[in-house]
Order: C-alpha cells, then structure tokens, then sequence
C-alpha cells in the first residue's frame, strides 16, 4: 500500500510531482482556459470581478497566501486572504463584485463551509478548490476547481498543498485573461510554465538524501524560526505548521523583515533559523536580514536555488533547490521544509501519519 514507504506522510510528499501536473492539467483546455463549465461562472462575470477574498485553514490557508501573490500579480485584482473562522466574524464588506475562493483539501471543515456560505448570503461569488469531488464545499459554492492530488491519508497535507497552488495559479492567469493583464500568447505560456514544475518538484523530491547529510545535526534541537519574504513568507509558515504538527516542537514563521521589531529578542545559539532565499528583487534584503541572524548567534540553515551562493558564507547548512521562476518558487522551496519535519518526527520516534490531538477533517468550530 506503502510503495515502500515507511508513512503515508513521505508517500505522499513523494507523490507532489504527480497532484501538481494531474491538477493543472485537468484544468487546461487545450491552450485555453481553465475548464469553464468546472467553474460554473462564466467569463463576464469574472470580468466584473473587483475584488478576491480567499479563505482557509491552516495548511489551505497558507496556499491562499501564495494565491494572493499569484492573482495580484497576473490579474492585478486585489485580493484579501484569511483564516475561514476569523473572516467569517470580521463582518466583510462583500457585494456582488466580490469573488470568494474558499479553499479546503477535505471539502469539509466547517468553518470554511460557513464562511463560504456567509459570503452568498452577502451577495458574493463564490468559488470552491477541493480536493474532493462532491464535497460539501464543492456542493455549497457557485463554482469549483478541483485539485486532483488523490487521496490524502496522513493528517498533516503534503502533495495537496502543492496542488492548490497550482490551482489557484491557474485561476490567477485565466483570471489575468479576462482582465487584460495577460495576453492569450502568455497566458499560454504561463501555463505552459506551471506544467513545466513537475518535473522539477520530482528532481527536488529526490534531493533529500543530500539534505539528510547537511542538517543531521540539528534534528535533535527544539527551537525552531522560519523566515522568509514576499510569497515565501507564507511558504515560512506552511514550514513551521509542518513542524509543530509532526514533531510537537516551538516553530514560529515571520516576514523576515519584522525579525528585527521584535522576534529577534528571541535568537541565541539554541535557535536554528531557516531561511527561504529567494531569486527575487528581495534577495539582497533577504542577505542583510540574515547577517542579523548570524550576528545574534542563531543557527542558520538557508534554502537557495543552485548557483545562489551568496548565503554560503553565512549559513551553517545550505538546502539546494533548483532555480526557478520567483512566481513559482513556493512549490519547490516548501519540499525541504516538508522533508525535515518528517525527520524531526522520526528522529523523535513519532507517528507521522496521525500526530496527536489532531483530526485530518475538522467538522466542529
Ligand atoms: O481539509 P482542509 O484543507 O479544509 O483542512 C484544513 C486544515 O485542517 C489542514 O490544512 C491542516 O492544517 C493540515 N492537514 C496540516 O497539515
């Protein structure tokens, strides 16, 4: 059942390649659009379309954030995200320009649900990504895209992680296409591009006997910081999620800039800090945060792109991953991250599959 593996958790993180290709390419159209009569709203009232709101838990939330990222940039539509249980009492101002995107693997959490139907209720579109067909929240929106990752059995989300993103960057150009921000020929290309990704997520999968080698010595410490900056910012926070959830140990995210305004208070050499560098126009703002890590005697473990070495002389342990487009970054540089929490469970000698206290669907507020 396993295909050798030990949990369903490392299956599944090696099934990524396969969830992001499957789901963007079911959502292709020959060269066009995603498949409409899926998203059951059709392309003039996406036009009208002024603001997004995205909402989630936990790990779909995360996804959202990188979603913002993506339609921002393409469609250059403004766009909220929040946790489904926090949006749903902030009493938005929704009309019927709004499009919400409620995002859940499971199909089921309730407090996605809820907020989702709370929005229709205030005049908003809506728009489910699920990775489970017939789902409540599949039934409940206007429209729906599927992720197709395939089942996920391990509570804490790997391969599903990657495939919302991929659904949601979809959306984000075709939504660009309607808008005008994007020309059919880029449109095209940008797809193109995200298919493109699978490849390189399996190359990147299967770096992580390297990686094994390079952070070793610091499984066994238990305080932990994730940084990183612009959308992988969120890629921080799916990081430390991941770490809590499988090895029960402190892990804080932040914006690597806010370190200083207060977190940083917080680092000695007990601390490791890892770092997501991006090949981005914050890359050198990224640097000058990390020598305030060094400085403060915090362990640093980078997460770089090949050929990026200019982090090297800083950090005590450099994660290589394959360069790629900045846009696309977030579904390679969150694998490493994935990796070392399964590590740091195991080293612990605990169940990756079903860590404590925690339910793969949450059906209760
Ligand atoms: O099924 P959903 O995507 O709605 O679940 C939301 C969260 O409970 C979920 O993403 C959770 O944070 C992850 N399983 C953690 O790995």
């Amino acid at each position: 059942v396993l295909d050798g593996f030990a949990s369903y958790y490392e299956m599944e993180l090696h099934q990524s390649a396969e969830a992001l290709y499957d789901t963007v390419s079911a959502l292709m159209d020959g060269n066009r659009a995603p498949v409409i009569d899926q998203l059951r709203i059709d392309a003039y009232e996406l036009a009208r379309v002024r603001k997004v709101v995205i909402i989630g838990c936990g790990t779909s939330y995360h996804a959202g954030l990188v979603g913002r990222y993506l339609v921002e940039h393409l469609a250059r539509v403004p766009v909220e995200v929040d946790v489904a249980s926090e949006y749903r009492y902030r009493d938005p101002i929704l009309d019927a320009d709004t499009l919400v995107i409620g995002i859940s693997q499971s199909g089921e959490s309730l407090e996605t649900i809820t907020a989702l139907r709370d929005c229709q209720v205030n005049g908003a579109r809506t728009i489910a990504i699920t990775n489970v067909i017939g789902s409540q929240l599949s039934r409940v929106a206007d429209g729906v895209l599927y992720t197709r990752a395939g089942p996920e059995i391990s509570v804490a989300s790997t391969k599903t992680h990657l495939a919302q993103i991929g659904a949601l960057a979809m959306f984000a150009i075709y939504l660009g296409e309607i808008k005008g921000t994007l020309y059919p020929d880029e449109a095209k290309r940008r797809r193109q591009e995200l298919a493109e990704m699978a490849p390189l997520i399996r190359t990147t999968v299967e770096r992580e006997g390297i990686w094994r080698g390079v952070v070793e010595q610091y499984l066994l410490l238990d305080r932990f910081f994730f940084i990183g900056r612009n959308l992988l910012y969120p890629v921080a926070m799916e990081g430390a999620l991941k770490m809590k959830e499988l090895s029960y140990i402190a892990a804080e995210a932040y914006p690597a800039g806010e370190l200083k305004h207060g977190p940083i208070a917080m680092l000695d050499e007990q601390a490791v800090v890892v770092a997501l560098l991006g090949d981005d126009r914050l890359h050198d703002k990224m640097l000058s945060n990390l020598e305030e890590v060094r400085a403060r005697g915090a362990k640093l473990i980078v997460v770089a792109p090949d050929g990026d070495q200019s982090a090297d002389d800083l950090a005590d342990a450099v994660l290589r991953v394959p360069p790629c487009l900045a846009l696309h970054a977030p579904l390679l540089m969150v694998l490493p991250l994935q990796v070392l929490a399964g590590w740091m469970a195991k080293v612990r000698g605990l169940d990756l599959d079903k860590p404590r206290n925690l339910a793969k669907t949450v059906t209760v507020e």
